[in-house]
């Protein structure tokens, strides 16, 4: 039993894509930006394939790494190696993927940010939900522009049903 408030953050295309080769399947540097507005000084949690694809630390942020193996470590990054471990962690947790984690964390997310990107990319790893379980709550539309290629929204939800 997870007891902490748990707020996802990810971004999908049209299809419930989020990964592809363990990368992000798309270049889209507003969303990088949102991701870093909305994760900043806070403590976020990811799966060790997740931690893999990063570069370095993200900074600024308390970095924990999900992960069975006992002999996993990366610099500045707080290894857990049991769900049950989260509840010795902040209050509120911004989890950051990738579709494992999301998954079995699933029953206890209070609340989704969602970047949804309007295009159909190729890739080998979705985003798995029951949109019926979840009620919008904000949504903001976005244009393409030089930078960003694609069309996209930001779309909070919190959930309809009891956990
Ligand atoms: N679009 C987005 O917003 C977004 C966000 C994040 C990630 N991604 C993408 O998602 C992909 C990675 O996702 P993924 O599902 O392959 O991997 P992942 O969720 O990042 O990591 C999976 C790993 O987490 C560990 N784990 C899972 N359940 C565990 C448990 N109960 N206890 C302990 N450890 C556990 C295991 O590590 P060990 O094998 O080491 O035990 C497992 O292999 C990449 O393509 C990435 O770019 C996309």
């Amino acid at each position: 039993m997870i007891k902490k408030k748990l707020t996802y953050i990810l971004a999908m295309d049209e299809n419930n894509l989020i990964g592809s080769n363990n990368n992000l399947p798309w270049h889209l540097p507003a969303d990088l930006k949102y991701f870093k507005e909305k994760t900043l000084n806070k403590t976020i949690l990811m799966g060790r394939k997740t931690c893999e694809s990063l570069p370095f630390v993200l900074p600024d942020r308390r970095n924990i790494v999900l992960t069975r193996n006992i002999n996993f470590s990366r610099q500045h990054f707080e290894i857990i190696h049991k769900l049950d471990s989260i509840n010795d962690l902040d209050n509120e947790i911004m989890v950051i993927g990738g579709a494992m984690i999301y998954k079995i964390l699933m029953p206890y997310a209070n609340k989704l940010l969602i970047t949804k990107i309007h295009h159909q990319f190729n890739g080998d790893t979705h985003f798995e939900w029951n949109e019926k379980d979840w009620r919008l709550t904000d949504r903001i539309e976005k244009k393409a522009d030089e930078k960003n290629k694609y069309n996209y929204s930001y779309l909070t939800y919190i959930r309809t049903n009891k956990k």
